[in-house]
């Protein structure tokens, strides 16, 4: 399963890729806001460690921006989705699953420009970003737990997918923790996409912490020569 960095700020994206070995990025519109710049100064900056990184290549590193929340009309995100796109040919354009936003997703799908259907919450919403061709479709776990709800869609959404033989790759969005990242792992989801502070917090573990403090008690307590 890969790992994806939800997030806009550029040391972070630099950190996790050169510690944690990421294998792509997803932002949306509170992270740029988040990072403190303006949208295209990150979508520039982005493009440009990605071009000194020689990662350039949509197999290599995919990059996903949210375009402008506001567009409602497909001809409208679809124009702006081009300007986002053609900055990077890492960049991947995240359209929200509705009617318009799927007919955009089309529309880009078939000028060779890949799209992430987001904020998707149900099987019924992902199906449609797989018919189009989407290079990546977003359910939104942890807003749906927070909901009351449960993650179990995941696991319909993985299974869908597999039975159909649709290539749509899902990433798992709004992740929260460790216990998540290994259920969606076992389902057989292709990636997650969570924040560094969740990645840095599934590394660890209790007892982990505990063996080291016996070994360490035992190494004390031992003859070195
Ligand atoms: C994913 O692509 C989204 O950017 C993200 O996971 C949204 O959720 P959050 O910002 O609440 O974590």
């Amino acid at each position: 399963m890969k790992y994806f960095l939800d997030s806009a700020k550029i040391d972070e994206i630099k950190y996790a890729y050169e510690n944690y070995c990421i294998d792509g990025v997803t932002t949306n519109p509170k992270h740029i806001k988040l990072s403190g710049k303006s949208f295209m100064q990150v979508v520039k900056e982005v493009a440009d460690w990605i071009r000194e990184e020689g990662l350039e290549g949509m197999e290599q590193f995919p990059v996903s921006f949210e375009i402008n929340p506001h567009l409602e009309k497909w001809e409208d995100i679809v124009a702006a989705a081009k300007e986002v796109a053609s900055c990077s040919p890492n960049y991947v354009i995240k359209i929200p699953c509705c009617a318009q936003g799927l007919i955009a997703a089309k529309k880009l799908e078939k000028m060779g420009i890949r799209t992430n259907v987001t904020l998707v919450f149900s099987v019924s919403q992902a199906i449609p970003a797989a018919k189009l061709g989407a290079k990546f479709v977003s359910p939104f776990v942890g807003w749906k737990e927070n909901s009351g709800d449960t993650a179990d869609y995941i696991r319909d959404i993985i299974e869908t997918y597999k039975k159909t033989g649709y290539t749509t790759e899902i990433i798992v969005a709004a992740v929260r923790n460790g216990r998540q990242i290994g259920e969606f792992a076992a389902w057989g989801a292709d990636i997650v996409t969570c924040g560094l502070e969740v990645y840095e917090a599934s590394f660890e573990h209790p007892f982990t912490d505990f063996g080291l403090k016996v070994f360490r008690e035992a190494w004390d307590g031992t003859a070195k020569e």
